[in-house]
């Protein structure tokens, strides 16, 4: 099958939007290459015809593998990454295949969004981020550590250094705000603390530095349910912040606000990317807001990695591959 979409990555790795893991194609076809290098079998006179007549075809390939390879190394120590998905597959029961073999890296500090029409595959790939979904296949692998999946011990270590806030806010209405936002350290304090509401003070002044940062000191004895849908986000915030996370993953955190309040939520997530330098990674409905937000855009289709760049580049062209010839753009104010 020709690709006609192959293009090197900001890393320069060689990467296919349209092809899958399991169609085989571009990545697996450079490989193949490498393989037959390593893997050579003794040779026979049929062989030594057979490796003559392809010798042009695998010396090309092994050369741009070695392109790629420098090429990566060097980026690897110039711009360390962060994170990496390689190759990322979830295959829910029924083959549905949700994620087909996802590759793209995140830099310290981004804030990248990542678009796509309901149900290809945004939530289950922050989902496998944190380990709420296990990848049927690929890696994940922070500051180069392979975390796809982590024994239980360091499971929960893992998701207190990377973060996530839902839609729906997931806060204990009946409680305060104060003792959501300190649920947030359960992580690090030890569930049966949490549980018996064992915070130092420590902790405590921590809960009201983040509820500050976040606008919401003020509402911090205020039983979570008495707060309005971008308040209470807020407070998602900051109890995520309590896990001092180096990535915080949003799962379309402004989903169910109105488009005043999106701002006001988006403007808090920048804020604490660029002030505390913690990485994010959020899913987007509207690309108004992904212009706005984001510094770097990462687009899904049917779980394949269909663009990934700069979202200005998302023009009218880009907008009808990401989403389909039959969809339109809708503008937030
Ligand atoms: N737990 C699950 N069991 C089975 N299938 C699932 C499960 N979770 C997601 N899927 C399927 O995986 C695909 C991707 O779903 P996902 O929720 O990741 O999409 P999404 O891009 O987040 O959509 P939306 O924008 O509507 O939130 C869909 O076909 C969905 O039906
Ligand atoms: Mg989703």
């Amino acid at each position: 099958m020709i690709c006609p979409t192959i293009r090197g990555n900001e890393t320069g790795q060689p990467f296919c939007p349209l092809m899958t893991h399991d169609q085989g194609g571009c990545h697996d076809g450079n490989r193949a290459g490498v393989r037959l290098r390593r893997d050579f079998p003794p040779l026979s006179r049929r062989r030594v015809h057979l490796i003559a007549l392809n010798l042009p075809r695998a010396l090309s390939t092994m050369a741009k593998n070695c392109r790629g390879v420098v090429f990566r190394r060097k980026a690897h120590t110039l711009t360390a990454k962060q994170l990496s998905i390689r190759n990322l597959a979830k295959r829910f029961s029924g083959d549905i295949h949700a994620l087909r073999s996802v590759s793209f890296d995140v830099e310290k500090g981004e804030f990248l969004v990542i678009i796509g029409l309901s149900g290809s595959g945004k939530s289950t790939l922050l989902r496998c981020i944190n380990h709420l979904h296990e990848p049927t296949g690929g890696q994940i692998l922070l500051h180069g550590q392979d975390i796809t999946r982590p024994r239980t011990a360091e499971r929960r270590q893992l998701r207190s250094r990377v973060a996530m806030i839902f839609q729906q806010f997931n806060l204990i209405g009946r409680h305060t705000v104060l003792s959501n936002v300190l649920m947030g350290a359960l992580g690090r304090t030890g569930t049966l603390k949490s549980i018996l509401g064992l915070f130092s003070a420590q902790e405590r002044k921590r809960a009201l530095e983040y509820l500050d940062l976040v606008g919401i000191a003020d509402k911090a004895n205020i039983r979570a349910d008495r707060l309005s849908g971008g308040q209470q986000q807020r407070v998602a915030i900051a109890r995520a912040l309590m896990q001092k996370p180096e990535i915080l993953l949003a799962d379309e955190p402004v989903s169910s606000l109105d488009p005043a309040t999106c701002h006001v939520v988006m403007d808090y997530l920048k804020k604490i990317n660029r002030e505390l330098d913690i990485t994010i990674l959020c899913n987007l409905h509207f690309l108004d807001l992904v212009r706005r937000y984001a510094r770097r855009v990462v687009a899904l289709r049917e779980g394949i990695l269909v663009f990934e760049g700069d979202p200005k580049e998302i023009d009218q062209e880009w907008f009808r591959r990401i989403y389909g010839e039959e969809t339109q753009d809708v503008h937030i104010e």
